[in-house]
């Protein structure tokens, strides 16, 4: 440990010696100069701890709208944000969720990766299921897709589940340093540095805060990594055994089966439909 003036700091001594130019030149120094440096030191890490993040504002942000031929919550399905879309697949006549894994929904990557990082720290079924499921509405719309991908998994599994995924778009703007989680640097890019969240998001973060399941949806934010691993591929095969328990797969198929949200799954299997 390494000492300043007024006692104790805790500093990281070999970053510190690197930050001096190495063993060598600190030995250098005098007494004197090596306090000063510590000072200094200790002043850069409290201004890097308190620095603002830097980045685009929120103005700057929505001034570049009218440069794209697209706006930012299209569903992934509907749009290559370069170049063009590919030609999908048929869906069987009888799609079940794990055809819509195979054949539509985009970004699958992220949620295997979220739900097997839940699955390796613990989680319940639940949890894992909400992971695997969290994001998979913004295939069909981005903007608020906690929303779209609860209402579209609604008919299919538990309340808990489906309280998970909806209250994680809220909560993912809010920290909870003693779950792990904070705020993602990743929103100072996509938002601006100066965002807040609207009413509604402020509202439904209030809600789930006092909420009994708070955690599950801690949970599935604290495990929202865009890749813990990069150089695994995660397939779905860990998860088929789950899904057969935890999600009520209709047998005429999904959007064949006259729930409220058929429609959205069959805009999903025929995202070409021109109406
Ligand atoms: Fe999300
Ligand atoms: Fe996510």
């Amino acid at each position: 440990m390494l000492k300043d003036s007024e006692g104790t700091v805790d500093i990281d001594r070999d970053d510190f010696i690197t930050s001096l130019g190495g063993a060598e030149a600190v030995a250098r120094m005098d007494h004197e100069a090596r306090a000063d440096a510590i000072e200094e030191y200790r002043a850069n890490q409290l201004e890097g701890a308190t620095a603002k993040p830097k980045g685009q504002t929120v103005a700057e942000v929505e001034a570049q709208i009218d440069t794209r031929g697209y706006r930012r919550g299209v569903g992934k399905l509907f749009i290559a944000e370069q170049g063009t879309v590919t030609r999908l697949p048929p869906m069987p006549a009888r799609p079940t969720l794990i055809d819509f894994f195979e054949r539509r929904f985009q970004s699958t990557q992220h949620v295997l990766q979220s739900a097997s990082l839940a699955q390796r720290g613990g989680a319940s079924e639940e949890v894992v299921l909400a992971c695997l499921l969290h994001d998979l509405g913004q295939s069909l719309m981005r903007t608020d897709h906690g929303w779209w991908s609860a209402q579209i998994f609604e008919p299919y599994v538990s309340e808990r589940v489906t309280f998970a995924i909806r209250y994680h778009q809220a909560l993912r703007f809010y920290a909870d340093p003693a779950a792990g989680y904070e705020y993602p640097e990743l929103y100072y890019k996509l938002y601006g540095v100066d965002y807040e969240p609207p009413p509604h998001v402020a509202a439904a973060y209030e809600t789930a805060r006092r909420h009994p399941w708070y955690g599950d949806a801690r949970l599935v934010t604290t495990n929202d990594l865009y890749a813990f691993d990069q150089t695994t591929v995660v397939t779905l095969d860990p998860f088929v055994d789950l899904i057969g328990r935890r999600f009520k797969q209709p047998p005429e198929g999904l959007g064949n089966d006259n729930t409220p949200v058929a429609h959205m799954w069959r805009t999903l299997a025929t995202p070409d439909a021109p109406l």
